[in-house]
């Protein structure tokens, strides 16, 4: 099977470890809207996500920039809708209230953009779920990433531009309660890192409840409900 950039960097050590905790609130996320309806991946790569929700009898709608992307996971994933969308865009391509569950995992762009909070709102049905990654400005590692960045390339960093804390005011502002919310990626291992000591990390970052830590954690991922307001 063809692998994107993104999917090969899942397969690292530092990739597993960070795929088996999105799995694991995608897949929580999903039974906590009951039985399987309609889903929107945003940013959906070459598939791997809209992949497991398929697998769970969803029906899934895909959005990203990339034509290889798009085209790899409409090969590989018939069933499932692709659309291209343009990254100037501030709107999600589906009506009002036309999705149950809806996945941003690691597209900054869109995490990061002032729309995406009330795109989301918009988009899911009252009482759907939203899960999202996102990159903590506000953390140890992003404020040094970005201080590094100011230092030796004189621009900001091109992930850690944001807070989480701001993420989050604009996700309840938009009318989401917040479900969970899991610190990640507490040691400095870069994005496709093979090192052994990744399962010894992880295992640290729980036990030690660093993890808990969103507010201070360099990536958060986050559940969210939609409420009723409408
Ligand atoms: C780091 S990859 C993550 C892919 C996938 N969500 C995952 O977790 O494996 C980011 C993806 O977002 C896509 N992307 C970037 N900007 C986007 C936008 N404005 N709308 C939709 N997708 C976007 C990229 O082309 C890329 O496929």
């Amino acid at each position: 099977m063809a692998l994107t950039y993104w999917e090969r960097v899942a397969e690292s050590r530092w990739g597993r470890y960070i795929t088996a905790e999105e799995e694991r609130a995608i897949v929580l996320a999903g039974d906590q809207v009951g039985a399987p309806g309609r889903a929107l991946d945003i940013g959906c790569d070459g598939g791997r996500w809209a992949r497991v929700l398929e697998r769970r009898g969803w029906k899934v709608t895909c959005t990203d920039v990339d034509d290889d992307a798009i085209r790899l996971c409409t090969e590989q994933l018939p069933q499932v809708q692709c659309i291209r969308v343009n990254p100037s865009d501030t709107r999600l391509p589906l009506a009002d209230a036309s999705v149950s569950l809806a996945l941003c995992i690691e597209v900054i762009a869109v995490v990061s953009s002032e729309w995406f909070a009330e795109e989301a709102a918009r988009v899911l049905a009252p009482g759907g779920m939203l899960v999202v990654t996102a990159w903590n400005r506000s953390s140890p590692r992003g404020l040094a990433a970005c201080a590094v960045s100011r230092l030796r390339d004189r621009k900001p960093h091109p992930f850690y531009g944001h807070s989480y804390h701001a993420l989050r005011r604009k996700l309840r502002a938009a009318g989401f309660e917040i479900c969970s919310e899991q610190g990640l990626c507490w040691f400095p291992f870069s994005r496709a890192s093979d090192s052994r000591l990744i399962p010894v990390a992880a295992k640290l970052e729980k036990a030690t409840g660093l993890d808990r830590l969103a507010l201070l954690s360099p990536w958060v991922l986050v559940t969210a409900r939609k409420g009723n307001r409408t």
